[in-house]
């Protein structure tokens, strides 16, 4: 499986089965791997396996509601950019972050959604409180994750379009 292709959002889980404590922090040691300017990093992740915690999340934003229909997820928070030493990147550097976790879920048969928090300040803020994230620390996003409730829903959405191309110049 080639999980870059495979990717897809997921919004629908078994409940049934879990995936364990360790499997989220491996997800979470994946987003770690991700490049950051300078390699000033900046980030932390909350893993999410408390379904009271899961389910208050889920009303922060009409997007959120996914988060109703899974047990886990993982929040991906932005620390101090006044410690960094490129802070304009820092929201790069939490995307390449979040990435990682989708592929790697993808790539252990995990089903994962993004859930856009920044930079929409009630999201960040209702999230800093559910979560007791401090400023100058901030909620990033939410990744709902879990084992997909339908079969075979990892495919090749053939997403690619010729016109996309160029070559040497726009
Ligand atoms: C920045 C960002 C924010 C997103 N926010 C949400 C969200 O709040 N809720 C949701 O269900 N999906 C969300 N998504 C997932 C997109 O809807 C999804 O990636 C897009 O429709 C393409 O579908 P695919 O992921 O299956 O390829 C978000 C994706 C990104 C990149």
């Amino acid at each position: 499986m080639n999980s870059v292709f495979m990717r897809r959002s997921v919004r629908e889980f078994d409940l049934t089965k879990k995936i364990s404590y360790e499997a989220l922090v491996e997800l979470c040691k994946a987003a770690e791997a991700a490049p950051s300017a300078r390699n000033q990093k900046g980030r932390a992740y909350i893993v999410l396996d408390d379904k009271k915690i899961i389910d208050e999340l889920s009303s922060v934003s009409p997007g959120a509601k996914v988060l109703s229909n899974c047990n886990t997820a993982i929040a991906v928070i932005g620390s101090n950019p006044e410690a960094l030493s490129t802070p304009h990147m820092q929201l790069q550097d939490l995307s390449c972050a979040v990435e990682n976790i989708l592929i790697e879920a993808t790539e252990r048969g995990i089903g994962s959604c993004y859930i856009g928090i920044y930079p929409l300040e009630d999201r960040i803020n209702s999230c800093n409180e559910i979560l007791k994230v401090m400023h100058p620390s901030f909620t990033f996003a939410l990744v709902a994750l879990g084992y997909p409730k339908e079969e075979n829903v990892f495919y090749d959405k053939g997403k690619w379009s010729d016109d996309l191309l160029h070559h040497n110049r726009f």
